[in-house]
């Protein structure tokens, strides 16, 4: 939706990225559902976003679609301003935006590494700035990861995408251990192979890599969301939830 409205200051507010469509929309419905004033962030999928927000608000919620590129810093500042002129407030954020490009290795170049960087790397950095130079005392960060972060090994498709990644999980250690006095937990969930995945392999496939046997789902994902924002005593952890991948 497109027409401000100011938040009284009475209902937490959720910022999520990459927001219009698949993860990031079921994220904003549950969000939604859980209270909070949601703020769509989309870059391309303005209907889809606008669908999204009037879905909310026709289910008895509040949503605003905003467009930003997060892998410009200069748009994400603009789009902060903006949230911090109408919400007034920002309680979560979620930094779901995370580019997938399996190459080889061998086949990437310079500008595919530097988009995938940009995207979900400092992109995230960027919303987490604009968000804590607004969260004050108290507010929660997650950043959507993927499974097997720990203790990773070679994996010669989507180098750029792993660095990425990797590079989240380091900064959201930092800023956990940083803003930890100021009560803002930020932790990681990182999904394993959702069943929406672009190079999902077929179910004879999944059980040789996933002991639980399944794909996981977009609710999957929520309820380790909705678990964080409810652990209060949580902070910097990397929960992965992928039915078991690498045990
Ligand atoms: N799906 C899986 O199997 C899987 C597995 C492991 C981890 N994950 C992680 O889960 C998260 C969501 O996955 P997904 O598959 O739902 O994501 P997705 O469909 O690949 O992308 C989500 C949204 O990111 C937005 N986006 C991309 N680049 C952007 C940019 N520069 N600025 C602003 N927005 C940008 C796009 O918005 P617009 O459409 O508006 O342009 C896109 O709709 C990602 O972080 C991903 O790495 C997913």
């Amino acid at each position: 939706m497109s027409d401000p409205r100011t938040n009284a200051g009475s209902r937490p507010v959720a910022v999520v990225t990459g927001g219009a469509r698949r993860l990031g929309r079921h994220l904003c419905m549950a969000l939604a559902a859980r209270g909070y004033d949601v703020v769509i962030l989309y870059r391309d999928s303005e209907t889809e976003a606008r669908a999204l927000a009037q879905h909310i608000v026709d289910s008895g919620g509040r949503a605003r679609t905003l467009r930003v590129d997060v892998a410009h810093e200069a748009q994400v500042a603009a789009v902060f301003a903006d949230i911090s002129a109408h919400e007034g407030r920002v309680d979560l954020l979620v930094n779901n935006v995370g580019n997938y490009n399996p190459q080889h290795v061998t086949k990437l170049n310079p500008a595919v590494w530097d988009a995938t960087l940009a995207a979900n790397l400092s992109g995230a950095y960027y919303c987490c700035f604009h968000t804590l130079a607004q969260m004050g005392s108290g507010g929660s960060i997650i950043n959507i990861g993927m499974a097997g972060l720990e203790g990773i090994r070679a994996n010669v498709h989507g180098a750029d995408y792993y660095v990425s990644k990797t590079g989240l999980l380091v900064l959201t250690r930092a800023l956990a251990a940083a803003y930890a006095e100021q009560n803002i937990r930020v932790n990681m969930v990182s999904p394993g192979q959702l069943d929406n995945s672009i190079d999902l392999p077929s179910p004879g496939e999944i059980t040789q890599w996933v002991p639980l046997g399944r794909a996981g789902g977009l609710q999957d994902i929520a309820q380790a969301v909705e678990y964080l924002l409810d652990a209060t005593y949580v902070t910097g952890v990397n929960i992965d939830v992928a039915g078991g991948y690498r045990l």
